[in-house]
């Protein structure tokens, strides 16, 4: 059996909680509530895989617009989540980090996020990228931002911006370019997720509600990963 080619970075689109709810009578929240259980068998199952990068979407910078309770009931889940996590994911050796942009974030959320940064700073078997309220453009808005200030400090030329510089200001620095993309919930778009970092990532689209993935259909994705042939503008 040829050996199979693990992508070191995957990003998931986790799409579907809704319309698995509605297809139950149950509240969107309810939806969410089972997607939280999906997200912890990913996690798990990523880590025992030897995925080196797990980047999770949760909530995107256009989520606001919808309604309010859900919106907060999202927020609650995730800071629940977290609180509730943070030591497995100690003892497991995962680092979290909270990529988005953390200023519409309440207090407590924010402490809690804070904190489970911090107790996991050290873990080096997988980095955990959980986004939330995180938008691919906004991301490099935010560090045109910050390049713009050290242009206009004087501490580099115009002439200096170049990919490395550009990477060091994304929120996903230290976690390299994502080679497998997977959305669940049978859209085929990317919604604004990882747009400098998705430049050349596989793409796997799943029909499945992400509240109904599972192992299988994570392996499916790999599989399909490592059948891929990559050719980053070259020949073969
Ligand atoms: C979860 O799926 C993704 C989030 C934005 C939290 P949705 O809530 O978008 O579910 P659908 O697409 O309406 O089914
Ligand atoms: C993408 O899902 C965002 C997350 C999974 C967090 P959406 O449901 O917000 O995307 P659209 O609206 O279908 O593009
Ligand atoms: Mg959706």
């Amino acid at each position: 059996m040829q050996e199979l080619n693990i992508p070191k970075h995957i990003g998931i689109i986790m799409d579907g909680n809704g319309r698995w709810a509605q297809a139950r009578n149950m509240n969107r929240t309810s939806g969410h509530k089972e997607g939280a259980k999906a997200v912890r068998k990913a996690i798990t199952h990523a880590r025992e895989t030897g995925i080196k990068v797990l980047t999770l979407y949760a909530f995107s910078t256009e989520n606001w617009s919808r309604p309010a309770q859900e919106v907060n009931a999202i927020m609650d889940m995730v800071g629940r989540y977290l609180s509730a996590e943070t030591e497995t994911m100690v003892k497991n050796g995962i680092k979290m980090k909270l990529i988005g942009d953390k200023s519409r974030f309440s207090g407590s959320l924010l402490r809690t996020i804070n904190e489970s940064e911090e107790k996991t700073k050290d873990c080096k078997d997988m980095i955990l990228n959980i986004a939330l309220n995180y938008g691919g453009r906004h991301e490099l808005i935010r560090a045109m931002q910050s390049i713009a200030s050290l242009v206009k400090d004087g501490d580099i030329l115009p002439g200096d911006i170049n990919e490395e510089l550009v990477e060091k200001h994304l929120d996903t620095y230290g976690s390299g370019d994502c080679d497998l993309i997977i959305r669940t919930g049978g859209e085929k778009r990317i919604s604004n997720f990882l747009m400098w970092q998705g430049a050349y990532s596989e793409l796997y689209f799943s029909d499945v509600l992400w509240p109904d993935f599972d192992n299988e259909e994570f392996d499916k994705a790999i599989n399909f990963y490592s059948s891929r042939q990559r050719r980053f503008g070259g020949l073969k």
